[in-house]
């Protein structure tokens, strides 16, 4: 028995390491990455202020940074249609900026696991298949249309 329990616990201790050793990896990209959306989300993810209104919603506890992955990376590729002057900025198409699966990958995981987030690790893996997703999609995403989809 243990002639089979030590080298499976050993096994699965391993990819628990190179799980977090990925994830450093990712954080540390996606921190340097933030800088594109510092700018209007703020250096601490909460919306740069001007006047009384601000650049951008905050990052920290957001349904779309928080909620399914798929949307989110949407979101980041195509943009949201400004259909209100709500925010002085405007979330526009960032896949000229994300153009590799690491990157993609890289910036999720960080908006997911900082400004006090926990929504966990997108591998590049993972992204790609967010980006084949909407590789057809030519226009930003709708706000009605992306709370309809993380509803279902
Ligand atoms: C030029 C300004 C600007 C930049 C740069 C920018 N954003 Fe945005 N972002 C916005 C604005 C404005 C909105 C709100 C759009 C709307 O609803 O009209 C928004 C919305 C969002 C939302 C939806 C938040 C919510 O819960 O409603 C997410 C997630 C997001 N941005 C992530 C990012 C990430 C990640 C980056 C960097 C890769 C980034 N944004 C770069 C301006 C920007």
């Amino acid at each position: 028995m243990t002639r089979i329990l030590i080298p499976l616990l050993a096994t699965l201790g391993l990819a628990a390491a190179q799980d977090d050793a990925a994830k450093a990896k990712l954080m540390e990209t996606g921190k340097t990455a933030f800088a594109t959306c510092m700018a209007c989300h703020g250096p601490d993810g909460t919306g740069l202020p001007v006047g009384d209104k601000k650049m951008a919603p905050s990052l920290a506890g957001s349904p779309i940074a928080t909620g399914k992955p798929d949307i989110f990376a949407g979101v980041i590729l195509k943009g949201i249609a400004k259909e209100t002057q709500d925010y002085m900025g405007v979330m526009a198409p960032l896949e000229a900026t994300f153009q590799t699966d690491e990157m993609l990958a890289a910036i999720m995981t960080y908006v997911r696991s900082s400004f006090g987030n926990d929504a966990g690790m997108v591998t590049p893996e993972q992204a790609k298949e967010y980006r084949a997703k909407w590789a057809d999609k030519k226009e930003p995403l709708k706000r009605a249309d992306i709370e309809e989809m993380e509803k279902k």
